[in-house]
């Protein structure tokens, strides 16, 4: 039996901020039991669900050495769908309104938790063959488990995965500030170990330690060796891509079910969406007084609202799309400019567009199973898991060829009637717009193909099936 610890930061269903807690929360439960006992480690932030808080075991606690300040480690339990979840309690790090706040307060606690995290182990005596890191707030433990805690017999040979979900995201903070908080030794920051152009890095620190790093799709593993996505660590990237593989997202089809999701008004399937899935889009236009019409093209968003999903190329087209038979239905939160647009757009064309500026799970179901597209023009996509939800549910995604969307969505060929969405390739407003309007034009003039591209999107196979495989098949090699 391998044991596997997952450490992160966020984890459905109890907290989450993107798509890395959606892969923290369903990537365990696919690992064949017989031969994987896979954990998950999180911190147990105030602000996570309310009911699952309630529910929480006291394991133990111990104090813990952070340099030089001594800091509480609370450790709790919950198994939850058969998966052991431990949780690390603090309230001095843990109490804020959101997972994330200023970086220099995440920078310590993150610290934290990742020495918390491993510092636990012995007490609830799970002894992980493998540690697997997700993003930079994990980023330590590879290093932590290379240095002090390699003395420990627990620790000696447990190996480290670097799972980088976006390279984006670093963690940086400046040299002595980190020297003081981790209590590290200046030999590990050197520009090959955790100092990156003069600061300290975390992710970075993950990326040389770690014995594996893996991303989140095939295309997005390639582009990070490249200067345009490689976020001033290509020449890393480069330097470890021996041990750097690309295993694709997958999405958890019991939770994403058009067939029994209990936040969708009308269920339906592979065989009858045809008739059932417009009664979705009837629902939604009148919860969100839009124009009722059932032959109306709509197109969803649900997403973070950051530079990184494309909005700026759908700010400067926005007008002109609105010329179109379309509608919109947005379902995000995030920089304020976005947040702003949107409103404004909302208000320029009253039944046409609709802005739901906040976070709700209910609503982003409604979203993927009523809508006839769902537009994705991101910059740079790590994988993406939006899209995977809109194909499960019917929905045919618009995106740009980036990182896991180019992995996932296969481009609609009029000819030999393959392809399960549309696609473009320069990050270009025009060549989005374009795109959208010959989506547009096969949804009004060719019925029959697109409800057959309906049928190959609902075909797809995104569940964890094939890639935990992959993740099994990576546990075995360390
Ligand atoms: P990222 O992790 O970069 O934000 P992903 O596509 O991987 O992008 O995952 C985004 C996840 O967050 C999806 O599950 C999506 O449905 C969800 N999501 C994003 N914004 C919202 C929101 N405002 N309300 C509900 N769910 C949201
Ligand atoms: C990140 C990426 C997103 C990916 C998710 C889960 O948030 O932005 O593309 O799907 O992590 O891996």
């Amino acid at each position: 039996m391998k044991k596997v610890l997952f450490v992160a930061s966020e984890c459905v269903p109890f907290i989450k901020t993107g798509g890395l807690a959606d892969v923290v929360g369903s990537l365990p439960k696919y690992f064949n039991k017989d031969e994987f006992d896979v954990r998950v480690i999180l911190p147990k932030y105030q602000c996570m669900r309310e009911d699952f808080k309630h529910q929480l075991q006291y394991v133990t606690h111990f104090y813990m050495e952070l340099n030089w300040r001594q800091q509480y480690v609370g450790v709790l339990h919950l198994e939850y769908e058969g998966i052991h979840y431990y949780f690390i309690d603090n309230e001095y790090y843990f109490s804020g309104p959101k997972p994330y706040g200023n970086i220099h307060e995440d920078i310590e606690k993150f610290a934290f938790f990742s020495r918390a995290a491993l510092s636990a182990l012995p007490l609830i005596n799970f002894q992980p063959d493998i540690v697997h890191c997700h993003d930079w707030q994990t980023g330590l433990i590879p290093v932590y488990l290379k240095d002090k805690f390699h003395e420990g017999q627990f620790f000696v040979n447990m190996k480290s995965i670097m799972t980088i979900h976006n390279l984006k995201f670093q963690g940086i903070w400046d040299v002595k500030a980190v020297k003081d908080i981790t209590g590290l030794p200046p030999y590990y920051f050197t520009p090959d170990k955790l100092e990156a152009y003069g600061d300290a890095n975390y992710l970075k620190g993950g990326i040389v330690y770690a014995d594996a790093v893996t991303t989140v799709s095939n295309t997005y593993a390639e582009e990070i060796k490249m200067p345009f996505y490689g976020e001033n660590l290509d020449g890393l990237m480069r330097a470890r891509s021996n041990c750097l593989y690309g295993i694709v997202n997958g999405i958890d089809y019991n939770e994403y079910n058009p067939e029994t999701d209990p936040f969708i008004p009308q269920h339906y399937n592979a065989r009858t969406f045809r008739k059932e899935k417009v009664k979705n889009k009837r629902a939604l236009q009148q919860e969100l007084g839009l124009e009722q019409n059932d032959g109306k093209f709509m197109v969803g968003i649900v997403s973070r609202l950051t530079d990184q999903k494309g909005f700026d190329l759908i700010d400067y087209m926005m007008d002109e799309m609105c010329q179109q038979d379309i509608q919109f239905v947005i379902l995000g939160t995030g920089e304020e400019k976005y947040e702003n647009m949107f409103r404004h757009f909302a208000w320029k064309y009253p039944g046409k567009v609709s802005a739901n500026i906040f976070y709700s799970e209910a609503l982003s179901h409604k979203i993927y199973a009523a809508c006839d597209a769902f537009l994705m023009p991101s910059l740079f996509e790590p994988c993406g898991l939006s899209q995977l939800m809109s194909l499960r549910y019917g929905t045919i995604p618009i995106v740009r060829e980036t990182g896991g969307l180019k992995d996932t969505v296969w481009p609609y060929n009029e000819y030999e009637g393959t392809g399960t969405g549309f696609s473009f390739a320069n990050y270009n407003a025009h060549e989005m717009f374009n795109t959208l309007k010959y989506a547009m034009y096969v949804y009004y003039e060719k019925k029959r193909d697109w409800n057959k591209l309906i049928d190959r999107a609902m075909a797809a196979d995104f569940s964890w099936n094939t890639s935990a495989r992959k993740y099994e098949e990576l546990y075995y090699r360390l």
